[in-house]
Parts: structure tokens; C-alpha cells; sequence
């Protein structure tokens, strides 16, 4: 069986006892505390996750992790519950199916969820969730009423779609909230997971909450000290570089023309590992590994954004490097 990383503990205390349960019909031993979802992964039993992510504390607020537990009234979240003795966990029971089947549904037929990867369009169809039941796509790109933080079917023909223009009010990262599902990993990383900062929270309730800054004032004149931490862990495009944004614009984003160098940022001694992903001889955008013991994946703005100075300009053009 594969090593439980300690990570996906939720108590932060050191194991000392192991706990034997069943999942899925198999038993399993894993150390106390362990988490459900670390124990199917470590199991190799696939698990779908929207809000959950390696290098944050798990927030519980996307439901597509639930899983049944024998003797337990309501489906629990496996990303948080710590698997216990005797436990006899089903990953996929009818109710779970039917479950995670709605989760999806409704997130993709009210969000644009288009760029949110693989896994994702796997599980839809795994799930036979099916969002164009719920009415036709809701217009994007120009067609985009602004109409930020609202649901809002157009026309009345549409479904109700997060329906708002892109935000682009700096020239680091740009955000797309009409992509957001709400999984609070931006909040977790700009707050207390990571940078500290606090300037991003959920606004609003029920239809009307959404990302904000304090007072919903512009990024430029909130607190945001432009780490881009936020934008590493969204797992939707609703956060993107605005390198990358560019990009996708002119229809000239393409990953499989990309390669990834792992290097270290030069700009301190903490001596970040910073992966640059290229395209075209260009930096398009820089991450650091999740697993990494200093950095677990967070960066700060200098290490994030600031790669232009390798850029030569082409002959004849202004250099506008500092
Ligand atoms: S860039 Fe950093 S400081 Fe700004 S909102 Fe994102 S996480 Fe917070
Ligand atoms: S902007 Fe991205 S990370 Fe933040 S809540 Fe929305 S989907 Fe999640
Ligand atoms: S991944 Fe468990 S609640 Fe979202």
C-alpha cells in the first residue's frame, strides 16, 4: 500500500495508532487520522475533488467527494473525514452516484467550466450528469452581460448562468468570475493556508455571493500584494495569468507547444523552486510544485511574475525592462 502523505492529515498531530476499516468491500489499514480520501487514493480508488487540494486545509464546500458511510444518516465528505475503526465506506453506492451526478450538473450548467481540465469533463460523463437539461449554454465572451456576482438566465431562455465580464484591472492576472465555482481555495491561499494577506473573501449569500475584495474596490487598490497564489490553486480559469489570458485571446495558447524547467528564483535566499512553463522561447507563466517541503506550491510576486526581464526585446522595439 502507497504511503499516506502527512499532509492529508486533518488533526496535525503525529500517528500513532493505525486504524483497519473497509472501503469498497477491501480492507485497509491506515494511520490515525487519516483522511477517507487519502485512504482511497493510497487504495488507488479515484475520489472526484473540486474544492480539495494537497497544500490547502480542506474547506468542505463542493460536496463532490461525499461517500457513503455505513450507519451515518447524511453522505459525508471524504476530503475531511478522518476514516475510523471499523468504518465501512462505499465511494460508489447508488445515493453517492446520484449525488455527485447533481453536484456536477448544476456546477457545469451554471458555470463556465470549460477550461476546468480532463478530470472534470471525465466525471461528467462518468456521472451522467447532463447540464444542458437545465436550458441552452448561456451566451459568452462579448455577448457577457455585466451583471457581476448574479445569476441571471438571458432572455429567459438560457439557464441561469454566472453571467459577467472578464476583470482585468492589472497587468499580472486577470479574473474571470462567470468561471467561478466558489471552491474557496483562492480565499484559503490569499488568507491563513498561505500569504496572509486577506484580501479576497466570499461576499454575498446564496445567488449573490462571489469573490470580493473589501468593499468590492478594485485589485489595484485592495490589499492584494499580487503573489498570484490565488491564481495557482483555481481550479477553473477563473484566475489565470494575464500572460496566459493574452494568449487564449489571439487563439495562440497551446500546452502541447509548452515545456516545464524547474530552476531556482534568483531574486532571495529563500531560493524558491519555480517551474517556467515556455512556449514560443517565452515564459508563459510560472508555478512551484505542490509537493515542494519549502514552498508547498506558493510563491510570492516577485518569484510569480516577475520573468519579463528575460525577455529581449526584438531589434528596433522599446525595452521597457527595469
Ligand atoms: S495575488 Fe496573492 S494577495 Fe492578491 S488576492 Fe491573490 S493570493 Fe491574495
Ligand atoms: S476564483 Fe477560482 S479558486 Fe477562487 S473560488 Fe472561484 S473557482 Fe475557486
Ligand atoms: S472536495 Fe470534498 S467537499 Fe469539495
Amino acid at each position: 500500500m502507497a504511503a499516506v502523505r502527512p499532509m492529508t492529515r486533518t488533526d496535525g498531530a503525529f500517528p500513532e495508532r493505525s486504524v483497519r476499516a473497509t472501503i469498497d468491500g477491501r480492507a485497509v489499514t491506515v494511520p490515525e487520522g487519516t483522511t477517507i480520501l487519502a485512504a482511497c487514493r493510497a487504495e488507488g480508488t479515484e475520489v472526484p475533488t473540486l474544492c480539495f487540494l494537497e497544500n490547502l486545509a480542506p474547506v468542505n464546500v463542493c460536496r463532490a467527494c461525499v461517500v457513503e458511510v455505513e450507519g451515518s444518516r447524511a453522505l459525508v465528505p471524504a476530503c475531511s473525514r478522518p476514516l475510523e475503526a471499523d468504518m465501512v465506506v462505499s465511494t460508489r453506492s447508488e445515493r453517492v452516484d446520484h449525488s455527485r451526478r447533481m453536484v456536477l450538473e448544476l456546477l457545469a450548467s451554471s458555470v463556465d467550466m470549460s477550461l476546468a481540465g480532463p478530470d472534470l469533463e471525465r466525471w461528467l460523463e462518468e456521472y451522467g450528469a447532463d447540464p444542458a437539461r437545465h436550458g441552452p449554454l448561456a451566451p459568452t465572451g462579448a455577448d457577457r452581460q455585466a451583471r457581476a456576482g448574479r445569476h441571471g438566465s438571458v432572455a429567459g431562455e438560457a439557464r441561469a448562468t454566472l453571467d459577467q465580464p472578464v476583470t482585468i484591472d492589472n497587468e499580472l492576472y486577470v479574473r474571470d468570475y462567470s468561471r467561478c465555482i466558489l471552491c474557496y481555495k483562492c480565499v484559503e491561499a490569499c488568507g491563513d493556508q498561505a500569504q496572509h494577506t486577506f484580501a479576497i473573501a466570499v461576499a454575498g449569500r446564496g445567488f449573490d455571493a462571489h469573490i470580493a475584495t473589501e468593499f468590492d474596490v478594485a485589485l489595484p487598490d485592495s490589499a492584494c500584494v499580487y503573489c498570484g497564489n490565488c491564481v495557482a490553486v483555481c481550479p477553473t480559469g477563473a484566475l489565470m495569468f494575464k500572460s496566459e489570458y493574452d494568449l487564449r485571446q489571439a487563439d495562440d495558447w497551446d500546452a502541447s507547444r509548452q515545456t516545464v524547467t524547474d530552476t531556482i528564483c534568483p531574486y532571495c535566499g529563500v531560493g524558491c523552486t519555480l517551474e517556467l512553463h515556455v512556449q514560443d522561447n517565452r515564459i508563459v507563466k510560472v508555478t512551484s510544485p505542490m509537493d515542494h517541503e519549502v514552498t508547498h506550491g506558493h510563491l510570492c510576486v516577485k518569484g510569480r511574475f516577475g520573468f519579463d526581464f528575460v525577455h529581449v526585446p526584438p531589434p528596433g522595439a522599446e525595452d521597457t525592462r527595469r
